[in-house]
């Protein structure tokens, strides 16, 4: 299988990250549960990938916070600092994981930035938007869809200047782009474990600048005598048994991250997009949504041919992609795309220039202009 789907999750990940699965299933229990041998080693394993995260991305360990995806760490953000009926800004560009939560909390939402690959207009549009001082601020990185770089670094700074919550979804960047929960001051940064970070499926992280409001209760393993949450992190934030399996597993993936370099990976992945899009440019039937400030993500439709179809078509032969509105129908709706979406290629470390050959080659043959 020629595998173009990292956008959803890394499938292939670094051969360390089953074989540190497999072990802590053979050596850990539960952290914070007892002395005893298994559950301190559980207690290094989950301690060791708070260190390793705080390093890569700018934070203090106690502010690491494990959760089982992005959706779970987004939803502990977004109900820590909103209350319901709140006044939102969010970009054109968020996915179900951001607008769901907000809908929830019947939030008032305004939409900043609907142009594609258009850094000028996003900030024109997020600096109209704050000076009305909303309650929050919250934003992707990277378009899961388009592959859009936002620029979050300025957006953060106009969060500051004003004292307005800013929360990160970092889904679609931790791994490829630098990430600071120090310079952004991002109250909440949001990731999976299992995208650019070559973790497994069921770990995500949520760097918090300050203890939020729990979105579970129960067992921290600490303070147990009193029936409130601990006031401190990481355990405020941690309720119940930590999947250890799944964080030593995302060690090595944050390993495998450190030792190419999240530059490296972005750079790798950018090269795949520019062959990509120069081969399928030749195709006259294909449209390609890009620009600068691109990601390795790429959409692309086929005139007269259905997505879902289209994808259908690649995975018969072998090529995984994702087609459809890929739970952002906001994005789609920015980019003019909302009536049947787009075909998305999504790209990792372990993608070559050959299978991106191999695919422009099906697709001429599967689809003739
Ligand atoms: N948000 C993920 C995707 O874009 C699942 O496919």
């Amino acid at each position: 299988m020629i595998y173009f789907d990292s956008a959803a999750t890394t499938f292939q990940k670094p051969v360390a990250v089953p074989n540190a699965v497999l072990r802590a299933m053979q050596t850990c229990a539960s952290v914070g549960r007892g002395g005893h041998a298994a559950a301190m080693a559980a207690a290094e394993t989950v301690y060791n990938c708070r260190l390793m995260a705080s390093d890569l991305f700018d934070a203090e360990p106690e502010q690491v916070v494990f959760t089982m995806n992005a959706t779970h760490a987004l939803n502990a953000a977004i109900f820590s600092v909103l209350s319901p009926g709140a006044r939102v800004v969010v970009s054109g560009f968020e996915h179900n994981a951001v607008t769901r939560p907000l809908h929830a909390l019947h939030a008032d939402v305004r939409t900043a930035g609907e142009k594609l690959f258009d850094e000028e207009d996003t900030l024109r549009a997020f600096a109209r938007a704050i000076a009305e001082q909303p309650d929050a601020v919250v934003c992707t990185h990277v378009s899961n869809v388009f592959g859009y770089i936002l620029p979050v670094e300025k957006i953060a700074a106009m969060c500051r200047e004003r004292k307005i919550p800013f929360i990160l979804d970092a889904s679609q960047s931790a791994g490829t782009l630098p990430i600071s929960l120090r310079q952004t001051g991002a109250s909440f940064i949001a990731m999976p474990g299992h995208k650019g970070l070559y973790g497994p499926q069921g770990t995500g992280i949520l760097l918090c600048a300050d203890a939020g409001r729990p979105l579970m209760y129960g067992g921290t393993g600490s303070n147990s005598e009193d029936q409130a949450m601990p006031a401190f992190l990481p355990d405020r934030m941690e309720a119940g048994t930590h999947n250890v399996c799944g964080i030593a597993g995302l060690i090595e993936g944050m390993r495998f991250v450190r030792k190419q370099t999240a530059e490296a990976i972005f750079r790798h992945e950018r090269e795949l997009l520019a062959y990509a899009k120069r081969e399928l440019s030749e195709q006259k039937n294909v449209r390609l949504f890009t620009g600068e400030g691109q990601a390795g993500v790429l959409s692309f439709r086929v005139e007269g041919e259905d997505c879902e179809e289209v994808a259908q078509a690649l995975a018969q032969e072998g090529i995984a992609v994702r087609a459809g509105l890929h739970c952002a129908p906001l994005a789609h709706g920015s980019a003019g795309t909302a009536d049947t979406g787009t075909v998305r290629l999504s790209f990792s470390a372990f993608n070559t220039p050959h299978e991106v050959r191999r695919f422009a080659l099906l697709c001429k043959k599967l689809f003739p202009a």
